[in-house]
């Protein structure tokens, strides 16, 4: 294992005020929003709206690294050129989701555990063949009656353990992803609770299968009220709760922590980030950044909507959503920025 090249490329990739794009949508998630948009399911739209994403001029000052799906990494311009090259030439990283989804945990109604261990070892050599520098898996916690359980937390901590270990094994940076999700009625204590619970279970079984923390990036959720929870905390507690779990459950030795989005709106997203960076940025042992998928790419998607005589608009509004992000990793992000 090149544990240097590891700990450089997780470096990379929260480097200054740089983040990660999520464009890993399977072909299910992807053809579930194009559908709410009227975009035609196909594999040509889906090219063209990858096409538009990687070539957005200037994508580079603020994405370090961009996390591809498999039909994706395999795809290229309409002029031939490979997604990839696009993307290594204007200095973003390329990455690969590669789980196989997350399906109901047998025994465990309401609860699914994320596949993928199965042969993962031969692909992971495979996509690092093609230029895949890191890569991403996630698990999903539900929160409700009795729910989660330890055999799901325990499952899925186990397998994003077994997942980080062989991405290293094999030179990848492992990006791990276990999201709390925000469906629900739950108090913003309730999500900080299971939060915890799921992170400390996390970094045990990483530890226990030698995953090197120098190499790898955590991608967690925010610590949020649920979506349909009548008390909504301001931006502020919402960065405390949130860090205040994280200095709990996240040794020093990671080096970056970069948030999923997980159904935010954009404009809260770059919102609560940057108040995480304002009150606590000199304070902590990690760079907090962001791999955001829904709240850098939504409403980009909303103005293309599979017209080609919009993508000039949509790549200035997909652009424009990564450089807040940027902003909000300084702490220089404000409402004033949307006003455009
Ligand atoms: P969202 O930012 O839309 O939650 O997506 C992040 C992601 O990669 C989910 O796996």
């Amino acid at each position: 294992m090149n544990l240097q090249r590891l700990t450089e490329t997780a470096r990379s990739l929260v480097a200054g005020a740089k983040g990660l794009l999520a464009m890993d949508e399977s072909t299910g998630t992807c053809n579930k929003r194009f559908a709410i948009l009227g975009i035609p399911q196909t594999e040509a739209f889906r090219r063209a709206y990858r096409e538009l994403i990687v070539t957005t001029p200037g994508l580079g000052e603020c994405i370090s690294g961009a996390i591809l799906f498999d039909e994706t990494i395999h795809q290229q311009k309409e002029d031939g050129t490979p997604f990839l090259k696009i993307l290594v030439e204007a200095g973003i990283i390329p990455g690969i989701k590669v789980d196989t989804g997350a399906k109901e945990l047998a025994g465990h109604p309401g609860e699914k555990v994320t596949e993928g261990l199965d042969g993962l070892r031969d692909r992971l050599v495979e996509y690092s063949r093609l230029g895949a520098r890191f890569a991403k898996w996630r698990a999903v916690i539900a929160i409700g009656e009795g729910i989660p359980s330890q055999g799901c937390i325990e499952a899925n901590a186990h397998a994003l353990a077994r997942y980080a270990g062989l991405c290293q094994e094999a030179g990848l940076v492992p990006v791990v992803e276990p999201e709390v999700i925000m469906e629900g009625n739950h108090m913003l204590e309730q999500c900080f609770n299971v939060t915890e619970r799921v992170l400390r279970t996390v970094f045990d079984q990483l530890y226990a299968q030698r995953v090197v923390l120098e190499g790898m990036i955590l991608k967690p959720n925010m610590v949020l009220p649920g979506l349909t929870c009548s008390t909504q905390e301001g931006v502020e507690e919402i960065a405390d709760t949130t860090v205040r779990c994280l200095l709990r459950t996240v040794p020093a030795a990671v080096p970056g922590i970069a948030f999923l989005s997980g159904g935010q709106s954009s404009e809260l997203a770059s919102a609560r980030l940057n108040a995480m960076n304002v009150r606590f940025k000199s304070r902590l042992p990690w760079a907090l950044a962001f791999s955001f998928a829904r709240a850098i790419q939504q409403p980009a998607m909303a103005i293309w909507k599979g017209d080609n005589t919009h993508v000039l608009a949509a790549q200035q509004a997909l652009y424009h959503r990564a450089q807040c992000n940027c902003a909000a990793r300084r702490g220089e992000y404000n409402a004033a920025m949307e006003k455009r």
